[in-house]
């Protein structure tokens, strides 16, 4: 990562407070490591999310949840371990610590929260659909691709848990001068929120494809590793945007990388269609950001 210069007081300030952010709980970064390993069966999973009682409740309402498909009585954790999979219970312990760890401050605020959440899960949610529609191609769990989806921005949250009224300039200088948000960035604090949540995911550790996407999710042709996942969710979130699911209404768009869906084999009309698709469910973004909000 390029170290930025510009204004380099200001950014060495964000670093240490970011290390001074709380480790992921424990019981999270145990289960992250638990689902990341190719011997764990559902009911040491389930062991494991039975030891928290608000987890339990968490994962019980996602799987009886319509936004895993019908609505249905799962009253075992472990069955619902088996319904939500493994990528899911990331999504849904990542989503519920990164609400905990960055909670609404009250007040007026030029950051809305939930804009951001519901940018973020509807990224998510055509991410997991685009990754579905290419299995052929590239083989990816479409909830991982989810999982990345709804990671990819945090570096937002940490700039406005940090250095709120300076992120509310730039915000401001995003929409005035109708550039996407991290040319504000750059503009203005001469770092981007991508670098700055990569900060983030080093220190919890994060899996290779969360780290990775969360950095090069805007110029995704830098990226090293996890590739397929970082472009599917640069498009992703491009369609988040065009879907009018910016921090305001339109919001400009991130700039679209010209080989993405080359790389991914994916052509307009597809991509098209998953837009379309996603734009009829959007609502359900909701379901999903209330269970993790809880
Ligand atoms: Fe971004
Ligand atoms: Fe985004």
């Amino acid at each position: 990562m390029n170290s930025p210069s510009r204004p380099g007081g200001r950014y060495q300030r964000i670093v240490e407070n970011i290390h001074q952010l709380p480790a992921l709980p424990s019981i999270v970064s145990k289960l992250i490591s638990v689902v990341n390993s190719p011997d764990t069966s559902a009911e040491d999973a389930a062991g494991l999310i039975e030891k928290d009682p608000a987890l339990t409740t968490k994962v019980l309402r996602l799987a009886n949840s319509a936004f895993y498909g019908m609505p249905r009585s799962i009253s075992s954790v472990s069955s619902a371990v088996v319904i939500l999979g493994f990528n899911t219970l990331k999504s849904l312990v990542l989503g519920a610590s990164v609400v905990n760890l960055f909670p609404e401050k009250g007040g007026a605020s030029a950051f809305d929260r939930v804009r951001f959440w519901k940018h973020s899960i509807v990224c998510g949610m055509a991410a997991r659909d685009i990754a579905q529609s290419i299995m052929g191609v590239t083989f990816m769990d479409p909830q991982s691709a989810f999982c990345a989806g709804i990671m990819h921005d945090i570096g937002k949250l940490i700039f406005e848990l940090f250095t709120a009224q300076d992120y509310a300039k730039v915000c401001a200088y995003s929409r005035e001068h109708a550039v996407p948000v991290s040319d504000a960035e750059n503009a203005l604090l001469g770092t981007t929120h991508a670098q700055i949540g990569t900060i983030l995911a080093d220190k919890w550790a994060l899996p290779i494809e969360l780290e990775q996407t969360i950095v090069y999710h805007h110029n995704p042709d830098a990226a090293q590793k996890a590739e397929s996942v970082v472009a599917v969710v640069h498009l992703a979130d491009v369609i988040s945007h065009n879907l009018d699911c910016g921090l305001w209404d339109k919001e400009a768009p991130p700039a679209q990388w010209a080989l993405a869906q080359e790389m991914l084999d994916i052509d307009d009309a597809r991509l098209g269609a998953i837009a379309g698709s996603i734009g009829r469910e959007i609502g359900t973004y909701n379901e999903f950001f209330s269970i993790i909000n809880s």
